[in-house]
């Protein structure tokens, strides 16, 4: 069985580049459906997530292929409106080929992805909006069935800003007639990403990036070739790796700007950071303040994908600190594992109190969702000795070689099997 061995206590020190963003890869390959030709997309990660995106798309009747790190996607040979069940089940966020579906063969039929690990995950939102665009729905022995005779652009009112909703409406309305506009749109990086790709293709789309968005349709896009960003929360990670373990590194593909609010709390817990166009560089003497509190919400607020790894830093703080996790109910399941290394985390409900202790101590433990596992190995790193972390599966889903990476940052980690 595969695990990650880190000898952990040591300051990190070097470069690394980032890989290309998960988040905002994922849906622009469901965009693709939308160009009856050829995309060409630079700068992909070679995670679990988008290998199990490529299955569904070849599945369905893609041609896709890897050209180094670009995966070039030839959507003419679409087949097929049935997403399989076996591989929505693997990548919950395969509910973002719904309203690309919808778009260019005007039906779609896949399974209801469910809850997981980190929360109920309910998708009332993306249905919704979907039967005001036009498109019947019907649910029978777990899949759903949608079908539209052309999608007709609506007003969308989100209760809250929903990443996945959000992209799912655009999805659907860019090939739509008339105009579709949303409101209370999310505002995350990916977001603005999708609609940057799509506006490359020949998409009308006003707005991305704030909470209103408004789409043109248009009656067909063309071939394009765009590069993906860096991954802000696998950046994001490395830097939370080196404000706890302490030592001087540079990230490299990425300026602040997508993890202002991340750099602020990390300032807080006492890392020196500087910010460049196209870079980061933390130093830290490896001590860490608590900080009073820190609220996870929709962007551009503290992102819930960096809760975990934050708290992992602050179970070396000096004094009380206290976390609340606002998006996703099920994000403390990783909590028992991180206590493991000696900090006392007390929850009640949403909210964490994390008591810090001056040394970490290296343990056994699993990882049981992807964010949750990271900031595993982030604890492994600050503390003194061998510390195993099982089932790293579920951390290649979002990060490509986080042992690779962190190595080039002068950990003493690897990947290993028994
Ligand atoms: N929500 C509803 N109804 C809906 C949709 C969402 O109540 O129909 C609620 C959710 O339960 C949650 C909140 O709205 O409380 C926000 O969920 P959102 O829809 O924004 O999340 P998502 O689209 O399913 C994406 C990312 C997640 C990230 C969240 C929040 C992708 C593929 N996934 O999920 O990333 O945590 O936005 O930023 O983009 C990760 O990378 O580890 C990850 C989980």
């Amino acid at each position: 069985m595969a695990y990650i061995e880190i000898v952990g206590g040591k300051q990190l020190s070097g470069e690394v580049n980032i890989q290309g963003s998960k988040n905002a890869v994922l849906p622009i390959l469901a965009a693709t459906l939308l160009i009856n030709g050829v995309t060409k997309l630079n700068h992909c990660p070679r995670i679990l997530d988008v290998e199990h995106m490529i299955e569904i798309l070849i599945d369905i009747g893609c041609t896709v292929t890897w050209e180094g790190s670009s995966i070039i996607v030839d959507a003419r040979g679409l087949s097929t409106d049935i997403v399989p069940t076996d591989l929505v089940k693997k990548m919950r966020s395969s509910i973002i080929l719904m309203g690309a579906l919808l778009g260019r063969t005007h039906s779609a039929v896949i399974s209801y992805p469910g809850g997981c690990t980190i929360g109920a995950r309910p998708i009332n939102f993306h249905l919704e909006a979907f039967k005001q665009m036009n498109v019947v729905l019907e649910e029978e022995d777990g899949l759903i069935k949608c079908v539209t005779d052309g999608i007709k652009g609506a007003d969308i009112y989100f209760p809250s800003p929903s990443v996945g909703a959000t992209e799912n409406v655009i999805l659907a309305a860019v090939l739509g007639s008339g105009k579709t506009r949303i409101f209370n749109a999310a505002r995350e990086p990916e977001i603005l990403e999708l609609c940057k790709f799509l506006i490359s293709a020949g998409a009308k789309i006003y707005g991305s990036g704030t909470g209103r968005i408004e789409i043109e349709g248009v009656t067909a896009l063309h071939q394009t070739e765009y590069t993906a960003p860096s991954d802000r929360i696998v950046a994001g990670t490395y830097l939370a790796a080196a404000a706890g373990a302490g030592g001087d590194v540079v990230l490299r593909g990425l300026g602040c700007g997508s993890l202002y609010v991340v750099i602020q709390t990390l300032k807080r817990m006492g890392s020196r950071i500087k910010c460049y166009e196209d870079s980061i560089s933390l130093h830290s003497d490896g001590t860490v303040r608590s900080v009073p509190e820190i609220i996870t919400e929709p962007y551009p607020g503290f992102p819930t994908d960096m809760q975990s790894q934050i708290m992992s830093v602050l179970m070396k703080a000096s004094g009380n600190s206290k976390i609340v996790e606002e998006i996703f109910e099920g994000r403390y399941q990783n909590v028992p594992e991180q206590a493991r290394f000696g900090a006392q985390i007390c929850l009640q409900d949403r909210v964490a109190h994390i008591t810090g202790v001056p040394a970490l101590k290296a343990s056994e433990v699993s990882a049981g969702e992807l964010r949750g596992g990271a900031a595993l190995v982030i604890a492994g790193l600050m503390a003194e000795g061998k510390t195993i972390v099982k089932n790293p599966y579920h951390i290649q889903r979002g990060y490509e070689d986080i042992c690779r990476d962190l190595r080039a940052l002068g950990a003493q980690i690897e990947y290993k099997n028994e």
